[in-house]
């Protein structure tokens, strides 16, 4: 059969294909025919005013389509039909199908698809489209079912659950089954439950869970359910309630066990039950055809309308495309059906959803139910969604407000303020994970102030050494207890007492304590030309010197060699000038005489050679302690600290979590530590101290860094280092409430972000930046680069000095002397004699 129409102007010409299948329609064949082709004869004379369409007839389906086919309508099998789509998916035509029950509809944007459905057993088509729009995206399921559904579809919904549809990128999913007995008295009813959900796990089940049950058992299902941890942030429940229906459905009363963190859906019968509703293959065959052939008309008047009014040029050049006309005729169809389609559409389901999260820290109030409406269905046009229907799963918090509660500490926290004194922005760490954690979760946050520790304010570098406290203050573990604010964003210190109260999150870093000492200071150099030698070398030397003079003279004295020879003994003949002589020698200032006796001359000799060595080694070493500076010993470890207890003090903060752990301590020496701690008054004065090398101060590492720079700041000298040992781990993490069901989301975002290395870039970012007294930490100082001075020449000269002194006071006494003498002289009456 073959007819041909051509439009008064030759703009559209339509060629359809009807196809419909003899085998799956088999007796109803030549009824449903009549009915189209009288149909179309209808709607060409009543509603295509405007232009024509050419139809042609098939009753197989394995048919090619011809090129310039525009639409297609069948009606065949569920897997003839998708076979005819995927051949004609290529050519853009508009496929209209009306296919079995249990088959997956074609793709939305290309095709309009209706399944024939008997009234009362669209279950498994309803679970079946959810699942195909990707409404609910489960791999494994829990299925919990009573007497509501029915033996022989029990089979087909377990079908929609599980199977795969490739080309729909819909995985096969993994089920447990279990029935719930429900003829049976309250009591046994009870049993049962309790009994199946004790025995589930969430780990062995997956977290998806499935019950289609009868309207009495919701609330006992979800007491138990929730009385068994299977209900929290993570697990999905979909309520199927089919024995509703448009009189008897108050969904809205199972509100008040929905509970903070949940996701639960209900999905519920809102079918008419009346004599008005029609349906079947006829109904629908007419209302797809009549909304086709109302688009096709509405499409022809506006494309003859719009070619009237340009040119052919142009007409040509804005014509719409095969693609353009099927996807206007397809919208014009879904339009018409919408909001005209009357086939089947007494059944129909709703579907509302728990909108929990972040739900009781709305004070306002103004947020109603807590249950919303989030799409329907029905079996002409399949699921409409105005929302997900797990929308936490999806949109996490769907951009609540939560409050949240902080103060000033940096540099976990930093609240900054402008000018006029207003806080204009949060800032530090625990602020950008904050931030992080609001797009992830997708949050807006209000933050409430603490008053606590020291004021903010605008020029904080200032402020940023200071201590404030890493306890929970009362204030804040209140407010956290009784739900006024959704977590506390500061950072606190993790320990036993606090964790009795209140939920930590995952620690955000680990804090190290060490202390802070003076810089080791270089030493004067003013002695420097004595430092070659220790003081016993220079003991032994001048021993040496002052013992050899009267060796050599006793020696010199005794040679018989001079009287045999009748030599003088010439200037070694006293003791004081042995010693000068040798003196001399030392200083490589040869003496005038040397000894003519041999043994003598040998103990001359070996001094030259002690003098040899002595003057290479001192030259040697004077050098190397002109080049390298000499350094005071640093205190670097605790037990050096103890080491130094006689002359150094020790303080830690007062109450930390340093102070609380030692004082439990068994360890002797950190017992030693905290015996003899002690208080610091005033802060300067403590920094004063530790310059001078007095006291010494056990903190975090961070903290120490942090006065340091401070200190850099201020004077610009680097006078405190930090000691080498590291000890105590504490750590640190934001506190939530002990029934928050976000814990665990939110460990899972701290867990992410630790691994992608964000928190410890944070934290670098907040440090104080490395700057010259970071670098010399140690013994490393400039030594290549040394050019003498008179720092180091200034003990030399001094010594010139002394010798200077010593040597007037000498003549002075030598003066003396002599006129001592010449007087004594004087008064002594010489005798005469002649
Ligand atoms: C939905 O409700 C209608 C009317 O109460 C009933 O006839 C139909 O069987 C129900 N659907 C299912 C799947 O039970
Ligand atoms: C059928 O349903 C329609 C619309 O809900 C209603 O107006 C009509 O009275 C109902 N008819 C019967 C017989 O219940
Ligand atoms: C079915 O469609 C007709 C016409 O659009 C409408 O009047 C009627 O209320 C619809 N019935 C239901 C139950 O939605
Ligand atoms: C209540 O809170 C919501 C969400 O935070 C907000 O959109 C709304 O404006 C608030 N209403 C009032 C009256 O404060
Ligand atoms: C956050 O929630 C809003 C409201 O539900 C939603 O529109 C938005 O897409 C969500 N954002 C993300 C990233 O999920
Ligand atoms: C300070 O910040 C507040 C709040 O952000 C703002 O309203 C105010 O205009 C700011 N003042 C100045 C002087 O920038
Ligand atoms: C900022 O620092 C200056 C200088 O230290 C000080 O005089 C001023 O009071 C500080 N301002 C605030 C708001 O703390
Ligand atoms: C919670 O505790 C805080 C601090 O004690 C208090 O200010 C607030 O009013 C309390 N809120 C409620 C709802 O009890
Ligand atoms: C929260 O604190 C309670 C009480 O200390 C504890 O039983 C529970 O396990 C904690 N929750 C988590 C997730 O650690
Ligand atoms: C040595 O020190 C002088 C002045 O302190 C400096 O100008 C010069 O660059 C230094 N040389 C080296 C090699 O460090």
């Amino acid at each position: 059969m073959l007819l041909e129409l051509v439009l008064s102007s030759a703009f559209v010409c339509v060629i359809r294909a009807v196809i419909i299948d003899r085998e799956f329609l088999s007796n109803e064949y030549e009824v449903i025919k009549h009915a189209i082709e009288s149909y179309l004869v209808f709607a060409k004379r009543e509603i295509l005013k405007h232009g024509g369409v050419n139809v042609q007839y098939y009753s197989w389906t394995t048919i090619n389509i011809k090129k310039d086919v525009t639409a297609i309508f069948s009606i065949a099998s569920c897997p003839d039909t998708w076979r005819l789509f995927r051949q004609a998916r290529d050519a853009n035509l508009l496929h209209m199908a009306i296919s079995e029950s249990d088959c997956p509809r074609l793709p939305p944007d290309e095709a309009i698809t209706v399944p024939l459905i008997t009234r009362g057993e669209e279950l498994p088509q309803l679970l079946l489209d959810l699942r195909t729009r990707q409404t609910y995206n489960w791999n494994s399921a829990f299925i919990l079912y009573d007497d509501t559904l029915s033996r022989d579809q029990v089979t087909r919904v377990v079908k929609s659950i599980t199977a795969q549809y490739s080309n729909l990128r819909v995985n096969a999913a993994a089920i447990s089954f279990v029935k719930l007995e429900t003829r049976l008295p309250m009591d046994e009813i009870r049993r049962q439950v309790k009994e199946i959900l004790s025995s589930v796990s969430i780990k062995t089940v997956g977290g998806n869970f499935l019950a289609i049950i009868g309207y009495e058992l919701v609330e006992l299902l979800m007491e138990y359910a929730k009385m068994f941890g299977l209900v929290n942030t993570r697990t999905q429940w979909l309520y199927i309630i089919s024995n509703t229906h448009f009189r008897h459905k108050d969904i809205n009363r199972f509100r008040q066990l929905l509970s903070e963190g949940d996701n639960i859906a209900f999905l519920y019968n809102n079918t008419v039950n009346n004599d008005t509703c029609t349906g079947g293959i006829q109904c629908h065959c007419e209302e797809i055809l009549s909304g086709f052939t109302r688009a096709l008309d509405e499409a022809i008047l506006f494309e003859w309308e719009t070619s009237s009014q340009v040119s052919d040029e142009e007409w040509e050049a804005i014509r719409p495309s095969k693609l353009d006309r099927r996807n206007s005729l397809l919208q014009g169809i879904k339009t018409f059906l919408l909001q005209r389609g009357q086939c089947d559409n007494c059944t129909s389901w709703l579907m509302k959803t728990g909108d929990t999260w972040g739900r009781e820290y709305q004070q306002n109030g103004t947020d109603s139910g807590g249950l919303i409406s989030v799409g329907n269905w029905r079996p002409s046009d399949g699921p409409s969604m105005s929302d997900e229907l797990f929308p936490h799963i999806v949109h996490g918090f769907r951009k609540r407000n939560l409050p949240i509660v902080t103060f000033h500490n940096p540099p976990w926290q930093i609240i900054r303020s402008n000018e006029s004194g207003a806080v204009s922005e949060y800032a530090g760490v625990i602020f950008e994970l904050i931030k992080e954690l609001s797009k992830n979760l997708n949050f807006t946050y209000t933050v409430e102030l603490a008053k606590i520790g020291q004021e903010f304010s605008a020029n904080l570098t200032k402020n940023e050494a200071q201590v404030v406290t890493n306890f929970i203050p009362d204030s804040i573990l209140d407010m956290i207890r009784n739900k006024s604010v959704a977590f506390g964003a500061c950072a606190f210190t993790v320990t036993e007492e606090s964790k009795r109260l209140i939920n930590f999150t995952s620690p955000i870093s680990t804090q190290t304590y060490t202390f802070l000492v003076s810089r080791p200071r270089e030493l004067s150099r003013a002695l420097l030309f004595m430092s070659p030698f220790t003081g016993d070398t220079w003991l032994c030397l001048s021993a040496s010197i002052v013992s050899m003079g009267p060796i050599l003279y006793y020696i010199h004295k005794y040679s018989p060699v001079y009287e045999y020879k009748g030599l003088s003994k010439r200037g070694l003949s006293s003791v004081q000038n042995c010693i000068w002589y040798m003196y001399g020698a030392l200083l490589q200032q040869g003496g005038m005489h040397l000894p003519q006796a041999d043994s003598a001359r040998i103990i001359v000799g070996a001094w030259w050679l002690v003098v040899l060595v002595l003057a290479t080694t001192y030259c040697g070493n004077l050098v190397a302690f002109l080049t390298f500076p000499k350094i005071d010993i640093p205190i670097t470890t605790i037990d050096e600290l103890l080491a130094h207890s006689g002359t150094v003090t020790w303080s830690m903060p007062k109450g930390s979590y340093l102070e609380r752990t030692l004082k439990y301590t068994t360890e002797p020496r950190f017992r030693y530590l905290f015996d003899k701690k002690v208080e610091v008054g005033n802060f300067k004065n403590m920094i004063e101290d530790i310059e001078n090398g007095k006291h010494v101060h056990i903190d975090w590492k961070i903290k120490l860094q942090y006065i340091m720079k401070q200190q850099y700041l201020d004077s610009d000298r680097c006078d405190l280092a930090l000691g080498l040992d590291e000890f105590l781990n504490e750590q640190l993490a934001m506190v939530v409430s002990q029934d928050t069901p976000y814990l665990e989301i939110i460990n899972d975002e701290i867990k992410k972000l630790h691994q992608v290395g964000l928190i410890q870039k944070w934290l670098t970012d907040y440090l104080p930046k490395k700057d010259r007294c970071w670098k010399n930490n140690r013994h490393i100082v400039e030594v290549n680069n040394h050019t003498v001075n008179m720092d180091d020449m200034q003990g030399s000269f001094f010594v010139l000095f002394l010798g200077f002194l010593l040597s007037f006071f000498i003549t002075i006494g030598e003066k003396l002397w002599h006129k001592y003498v010449t007087k004594k002289k004087m008064k002594i009456i010489q005798p005469f004699t002649t």
